[in-house]
């Protein structure tokens, strides 16, 4: 059975000068992935930790649908949990390891039988049934780990990196496994992922919640974190953006932003915004076209070829861009592009006014009228 999992005012210090989680409220809803998402130390490890019963709460609750667990021992949580280094017993075959957890709740050998061979068949590890670990691939072996987490039928599946290990192709194919595992079993396994890689957590998750040290920026569907970012993080954290200062121009009632001297009508600009008011605007690297001239104006400083796409690092011109540690980029698809520009070349661009998102002057919060679409 799926349940729902919800945080109130949870608080972790690990000493009294440091605390890594000030305050993070959160609802994860029934049967859905849901994944942490942040840079590394930003706390995402220690909350599912807090989850899981491993590390005590300094303040507020979190409760499994509506019973308050965190004061309940790790056992008796009934949690499946998948981690970076698999942790599956070398000395055991594979049916051995998803045997383990079923023998230590005294499940009866015809039954422990049976699961262990349906869980098997979902991940597609039947006949490695009788195989050790080390006889395995890295990808193997932590479908064991799966299948181990998710044998005991649990109210609450936790994954914390489970793909880090893997190599780049495998890490692909092993994400729609895991989803397509996760939505199988019990009519969908409330599941709780961390990661890092942001690429990754546009492709598993349901939902996504941003973090950044220990605080949540934003929780959305993948699609709304990319589209209408809530403040400059998410922007540049989530795919690149370039960032620039612009100002808002209310002209009979138009909404528009200046950048530079171009003017740029930004439908879903929010009702809140004043004529005048400076803010910051971000361009996804690839949202432009070229033009000759009435746009803004940049340097091409050198250029990658990635295949698909060709990257450009580039520098605008008058200071309208925000100083970020990333630099600029733009982005052309190689199979639309008319030709390709040359490093010391000055280009001209006008960015696509539908995908812009505004933000205040200090980057804190998005002025877009963000709706409920996804
Ligand atoms: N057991 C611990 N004792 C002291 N500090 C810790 C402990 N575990 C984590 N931290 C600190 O808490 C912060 C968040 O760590 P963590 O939750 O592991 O981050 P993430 O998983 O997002 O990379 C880091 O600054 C880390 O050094
Ligand atoms: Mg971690």
């Amino acid at each position: 059975m799926s349940i729902q999992i919800t945080a109130e005012h949870v608080v972790k210090k690990f000493d009294k000068e440091t605390t890594v989680i000030p305050d993070l409220s959160l609802v994860i809803k029934e049967g859905e992935l849901f994944t942490l998402l942040g840079p590394s130390g930003c706390g995402k490890t220690t909350f599912l930790r807090m989850l899981a019963g491993f590390y005590p709460l300094d303040g507020g609750h979190i409760y499994f649908g509506e019973r308050r667990i965190d004061c309940v021992p790790v056992h008796e949580r009934n949690i499946g949990m998948v981690f970076q280094n698999y942790a599956i017993f070398p000395h055991m075959t594979t049916a051995q390891n998803v045997e383990y957890g079923l023998k230590q709740r005294k499940v009866d050998k015809a039954l422990r039988n049976k699961k262990v061979k349906e869980i098997l068949e979902t991940v597609r590890m039947e006949e490695y049934a009788d195989r050790l670990p080390a006889k395995l691939s890295g990808g193997q072996q932590q479908r064991i780990a799966l299948a181990r987490a998710i044998v005991i039928r649990p109210d609450v599946l936790l994954m914390d990196e489970p793909l880090s290990n893997l190599d780049a192709k495998l890490r692909i194919e092993m994400r729609s496994t895991i989803r397509e595992i996760q939505k199988q079993s019990c009519g969908g396994i409330t599941t709780v992922y961390v990661t890092h890689d942001q690429e990754e957590a546009l492709a598993i998750s349901d939902r996504i919640a941003v973090i950044n040290k220990g605080v949540i920026q934003q929780v959305d569907t993948p699609r709304r974190i990319y589209q209408y970012p809530a403040n400059i993080f998410v922007a540049t954290f989530i795919g690149f953006s370039n960032l620039f200062h612009g100002t808002v121009r209310i002209q009979d009632g138009k909404k528009q932003v200046q950048i530079g001297d171009c003017l740029l009508p930004v439908l879903r600009l929010g009702n809140n915004v004043q004529d005048g008011q400076k803010v910051i605007v971000s361009m996804r690297a690839d949202d432009f076209t070229c033009v000759s001239e009435g746009g803004i104006w940049c340097k091409i400083k050198s250029d990658t070829f990635l295949g698909q796409n060709m990257n450009y690092a580039v520098e605008f011109e008058n200071k309208i861009a925000v100083e970020t540690e990333d630099g600029n980029e733009l982005v052309e698809s190689v199979r639309t592009a008319r030709h390709f520009y040359r490093q010391g070349e000055r280009i001209c661009i006008m960015p696509d006014a539908e995908k812009l998102n505004v933000f205040t002057d200090d980057g804190g919060t998005s002025l877009m009228d963000r709706g409920d679409d996804t």
